[in-house]
């Protein structure tokens, strides 16, 4: 496993990290709601992981915890990719460079774009 510095996350115990993972500098995990990242995974420079959201309305007081955020086997996540509370990217996907991911990634593609959407199949 390799954690490149600076590395910034709020919540270590939050954090469940399989085997070989590489997480390159300037990461973000917000994990008050628990992020999980499986075997393999490769997250790229200034990647950054939320896993609260603030109500709408009441939102000094109210916030959603959205568990279990995961990234399953071989994911690759690219540099400057930002994940949205509560989103699971799929086994052996991409999200390419500078993506905003706000919903499910299925395994075995490539997604991009703010809102991501799947750009090919691998
Ligand atoms: C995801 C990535 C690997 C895909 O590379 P690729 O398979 O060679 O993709 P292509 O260049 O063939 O592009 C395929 C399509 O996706 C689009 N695309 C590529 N990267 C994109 C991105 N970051 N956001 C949105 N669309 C993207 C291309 O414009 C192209 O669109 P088109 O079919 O309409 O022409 C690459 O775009 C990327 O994001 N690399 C970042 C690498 C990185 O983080 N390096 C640091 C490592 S530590």
């Amino acid at each position: 496993m390799s954690i490149v510095s600076p590395f910034y996350c709020d919540n270590g115990c939050r954090v469940k990290l399989g085997k070989d993972i590489t997480i390159n500098k300037g990461a973000t995990l917000l994990s008050a709601g628990i992020i999980e990242i499986e075997d393999g995974v490769l997250i790229g420079p200034d990647v950054r992981i939320a896993t609260v959201n603030h109500d709408l309305k009441e939102r000094h007081h109210k916030f959603y915890f959205k568990k279990s955020h995961n990234q399953k086997k071989n994911a690759w996540i690219c540099i400057g990719a930002i994940i949205c509370p509560g989103v699971t990217i799929g086994e052996n996907s991409v999200v390419a460079a500078g993506a905003v991911v706000t919903k499910d990634v299925p395994g075995n593609v490539v997604v991009g774009g703010n809102p991501a959407k799947v750009i090919k199949k691998i």
